[in-house]
């Protein structure tokens, strides 16, 4: 940039005034570049950088570096595996990064076929306003391979999952959907918020785009919500022109905090499935409780499906119990904890309690609620970084009634 040293008017000095040198030495820290636009030293540089024929940030809503290193961070980890590379494009929120992957992958006509037990907004996303778009989905029983290549046809763009599902923990076939979608000439979607790169890397077992709520175990504080999806060069081109067309970028503030989660993220995500486990193994058979969701017990449907996709002793941190004694049992079993808060969202430092069947899956009726084997009482837990010990403690003693 440049300045207009000693001389000129008051107004002219005041916006001209020097910035913060580049230190000579690297900062241990990333900076946070806020700037929405950039200077350019020639019209032909600004039309280079603007036709991508030159390197460079031209518009903060296009591309800017703080937002590139975090998107770029998730992709190294995403990636970690692979034989190619991939990138990243960050979202102001989860939403705003399915809202754009699916607007890029899809038009007027064509089909989806989504998982049935999926994030309530993504389901109205699909259900409701694509659908208006002249979307299609189809919502199936995700863990039924047989039912999804039974409605994938010749106009089926995606193939939408969850690794782990809400509040079951049910967990998808990565592979045998990435087969199914790969036949049919669709791209494989999987929202890994609940696993996290630090549990599983869709795109190591097939997946095509990979997708978070970055504002659950990625920033990992409760403090900041952004999103982040993850794929081959061709994917991501499209993705990104959506995005620029959308307006749905992250905000340079917000990556920074995100960029600085990631760096805890596999320490905290350890602590908080390894807690996740013990906490399921403590409440599972009380005899006040008719069934605990969490892959790493023996009684999960999909326990040794979850062994072969996810990184060793790491199946997640949500956990749901199902208490005995309905819906009325199931609140108050919520109410009497004093260690985990009643609080929406998950993947922070501190344990987080919800009654599912008048939170989250309120507008499920008794017959879906069933059908998706979630009990009238069922309790979700994410688990924090709490002492495991207490965690038990507080939900043995508001199990029984001690409060
Ligand atoms: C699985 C899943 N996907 C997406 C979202 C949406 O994320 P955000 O709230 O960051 O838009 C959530 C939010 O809870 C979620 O749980």
């Amino acid at each position: 940039m440049s300045h207009t040293p000693g001389g000129g008017g008051e107004f002219t000095r005041a916006v001209s005034l020097p910035h913060a040198p580049v230190p000579a030495e690297r900062p241990m820290r990333m900076p946070v570049h806020r700037a929405t636009t950039y200077a350019f030293d020639t019209s032909q540089d600004y039309a280079d950088v603007l036709a991508g024929t030159r390197e460079g940030y031209s518009y903060a809503r296009i591309d800017s570096p703080t937002v590139d290193a975090f998107a770029d961070a998730v992709a190294a980890l995403e990636g970690a595996g692979l034989p190619e590379p991939v990138r990243g494009q960050a979202f102001a929120s989860g939403m705003g990064a399915l809202s754009t992957v699916f607007l890029a992958l899809t038009e007027a006509g064509a089909h989806v076929v989504a998982s049935r037990s999926i994030y309530g907004n993504t389901y109205s996303l699909l259900g409701t306003l694509l659908r208006r778009f002249g979307v299609r989905t189809d919502f199936v029983d995700i863990t039924d391979l047989d039912a999804v290549r039974a409605v994938v046809g010749p106009d089926t763009r995606v193939v939408f999952t969850e690794t782990l599902s809400n509040p079951t923990m049910t967990v998808s076939d990565l592979p045998g959907l990435a087969e199914i979608a790969r036949e049919a000439g669709a791209a494989l979607v999987v929202d890994s918020t609940f696993a996290s790169p630090a549990v599983c890397r869709p795109l190591e077992h097939g997946a095509d785009v990979v997708v978070h709520s970055a504002t659950k175990y990625i920033g990992g504080h409760s403090d900041t919500t952004g999103g982040v999806a993850v794929a081959g060069p061709a994917l991501t081109e499209r993705i990104r022109s959506a995005r620029v067309d959308l307006g749905t970028c992250l905000a340079p503030d917000e990556a920074y905090l995100l960029h600085r989660g990631l760096e805890t993220l596999p320490l905290r995500v350890q602590r908080q499935c390894e807690s996740a486990a013990a906490f399921a193994a403590a409440l599972e058979g009380h005899p006040l409780v008719e069934r605990v969701d969490h892959p790493s017990l023996a009684s999960h449907p999909q326990a040794d499906l979850a062994g072969k996709l996810f990184d060793r002793d790491r199946y997640g941190a949500v956990v749901t119990v199902h208490p005995r004694g309905g819906r009325e049992a199931g609140m108050a079993f919520a109410d009497r904890l004093r260690v985990a808060t009643i609080a929406a969202s998950l993947g922070g430092t501190h344990t987080l309690a919800g009654h599912v069947a008048s939170t989250s899956h309120r507008n499920m009726s008794g017959d879906e609620l069933a059908a998706a084997g979630i009990s009238p009482g069922a309790v979700r837990f994410s688990i924090g970084l709490e002492d495991p010990r207490d965690l038990v403690e507080d939900a043995l003693a508001a199990l029984g009634g001690e409060r």
